[in-house]
């Protein structure tokens, strides 16, 4: 397969954030572990930010505090995040279910939806205890009836939409570098 041209760490292609959305197991954190290693931007891991300053994990802060809770730190450290450039934002997956929370995203940074199929998920995810919304409901009827629940807000929210199902990081990536150029109107 062919590999990606290293690209030094100055020549970042964009000067908003990258902002990824999409359904639990899309691959969000490892397309931004991709643009960190190809354009050394620094990863603004949601989940795992929300987790470190709570002190506990995601599913601890479900059980104690609640979902609500849960996502009222998700739009907050959204709004944070606008202070920042050139950073890629891993969103948690229902992140854009919330319409305060698109409307910051939107502030300085493109969205990008990483699609998924239910097999997918179910096939990335098997052996993953850390999200909630899936323990003991790991069977294609459910992710399907959920992701179809959220579609049209993942989709109203997308700048662009990139399809992850069978295919490398690196096709992936370079799909959203191509569509973030045509977008910024440097067509190659
Ligand atoms: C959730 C997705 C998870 C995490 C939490 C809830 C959701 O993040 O925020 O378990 O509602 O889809 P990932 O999408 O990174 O798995």
């Amino acid at each position: 397969m062919k590999q990606a041209e290293p690209i030094s760490k100055d020549r970042v292609p964009f000067n908003y954030n990258l902002v990824l959305i999409g359904f639990m197991g899309a691959g969000k954190s490892t397309v931004s572990d991709y643009f960190h290693t190809q354009f050394g931007m620094e990863v603004i891991e949601m989940d795992q930010i929300i987790a470190e300053r709570e002190d506990m994990s995601i599913s601890d802060i479900f059980e104690t505090r609640g979902e609500e809770y849960f996502r009222d730190c998700e739009t907050a450290l959204l709004i944070e995040m606008q202070a920042r450039k050139n950073v890629i934002i891993s969103c948690g997956g229902g992140v854009p279910m919330r319409e305060r929370n698109v409307a910051e995203m939107k502030k300085n940074g493109r969205v990008i939806l990483l699609s998924v199929e239910p097999e997918t998920v179910l096939t990335r995810l098997e052996d993953d205890h850390s999200r909630p919304l899936l323990e003991n409901n790991k069977n294609v009827d459910f992710v399907r009836a959920l992701m179809e629940k959220r579609r049209d807000k993942y989709e109203a929210a997308a700048d662009i939409i990139v399809r992850t199902d069978h295919r490398s990081v690196q096709e992936i990536c370079e799909e959203i570098l191509s569509k973030l150029r045509a977008m910024d109107g440097e067509s190659e």
